[in-house]
């Protein structure tokens, strides 16, 4: 099937990338190492956080879209997290492992594709008090490849996250592998929480959704003629004040995520509603409903068995 190259924008500079939505096969993947020597190998994502790592971080530490929807979603999914362990794959620069780390969280180790992005969190980890360092761990690793997960320190984890990595694993084998790593990691008993889009909304124009000052994201369905594909191409511009980044992702269906979790361990695997704060100072129906209808984003959460099926 046709496909425009798939690409990273930092404004309005274009990268090309090697794989592309819906390929049969997994791409090649670096190996886990820690932050201080980064692999080289080449990625499997459809994007490369590498030109993008200052900017993303510009936006995670203090976006809104986090502070008011991811944060909350994870407290009230996750639940208290102190004495827990967390792994997050596709981490970036940290912002949820710190936040959790911060709020009493045993150990927190983060892996990611983009040694940029795991530069900055070593570089945020290195002004932690020694008691924190200790307890916290960050390394390039991929989601799909199997050998990355091996050996990573305090594993398997009482809590799996991974915020943000389903849109970037363009094709179904990877997505399976990167799922069945999750269910190697977590401990029996563990929990799972994934964030995702949906294939609920195909608006081919792009359509924005401001969250408050200044901050949103636009969302634009790429290629598409009617049909939601298996793994669909989509593209999403994040901006804030003085900034943006368009990047391009991907909205698996549904039942191939459940599945995948499903074979992965987590029998009860399911679609839920991110939770907005409290404190959202927005107005909180229209924030709601945007996200319905114009910004069709999900969390899948679930529970690792007790016994391996
Ligand atoms: C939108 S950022 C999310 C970062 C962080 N989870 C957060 O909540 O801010 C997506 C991250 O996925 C990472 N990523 C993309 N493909 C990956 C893969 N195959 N394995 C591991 N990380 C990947 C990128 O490098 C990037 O840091």
């Amino acid at each position: 099937m046709p496909q425009d190259p798939p690409r990273t924008r930092d404004a309005n500079r274009r990268i090309p990338q090697s794989s592309s939505a819906d390929s049969p096969e997994p791409q090649s993947s670096p190996s886990v190492s820690p932050a201080s020597s980064p692999s080289s190998a080449s990625p499997s994502s459809t994007m490369n956080y590498a030109a993008i790592a200052d900017s993303y971080k510009s936006y995670a530490q203090g976006s809104p879209f986090k502070q008011y929807i991811e944060f909350p979603t994870i407290d009230a999914l996750v639940g208290d997290i102190r004495g827990r362990s967390v792994i997050e794959i596709a981490c970036g620069e940290g912002v949820q492992l710190f936040r959790l780390l911060a709020a009493g969280a045993s150990e927190v180790v983060g892996v990611d594709l983009s040694s940029e992005m795991i530069e900055l969190a070593e570089r945020q980890r290195q002004l932690l008090d020694e008691e924190a360092r200790q307890r916290s761990w960050f390394g390039v690793a991929d989601a799909g490849n199997r050998d990355d997960f091996a050996s990573l320190p305090h594993a398997p984890y009482d809590v799996t996250l991974a915020i943000w990595l389903l849109p970037y694993l363009p094709n179904r084998a990877l997505l399976e592998s990167a799922i069945a790593n999750m269910g190697r990691v977590t401990k029996a008993g563990g929990k799972v929480l994934v964030t995702l889009y949906r294939q609920t909304v195909a608006p081919t124009e792009l359509i924005d959704l401001p969250i408050c000052h200044g901050w949103g994201a636009r969302y634009r369905v790429r290629e598409f003629t009617g049909q939601w594909r298996p793994i669909h191409p989509i593209e999403t511009t994040l901006y804030w004040p003085g900034g943006e980044v368009t990047i391009d992702c991907v909205a698996a269906e549904e039942q191939i995520v459940l599945d995948s979790f499903r074979n992965a361990g987590f029998s009860n695997a399911r679609l839920v509603e991110f939770v907005i704060g409290d404190d959202y100072p927005g107005n909180r129906a229209q924030l709601v409903e945007g996200l319905r209808s114009q910004m069709p984003v999900a969390c899948v959460v679930g529970d690792r068995d007790e016994i391996s099926g």
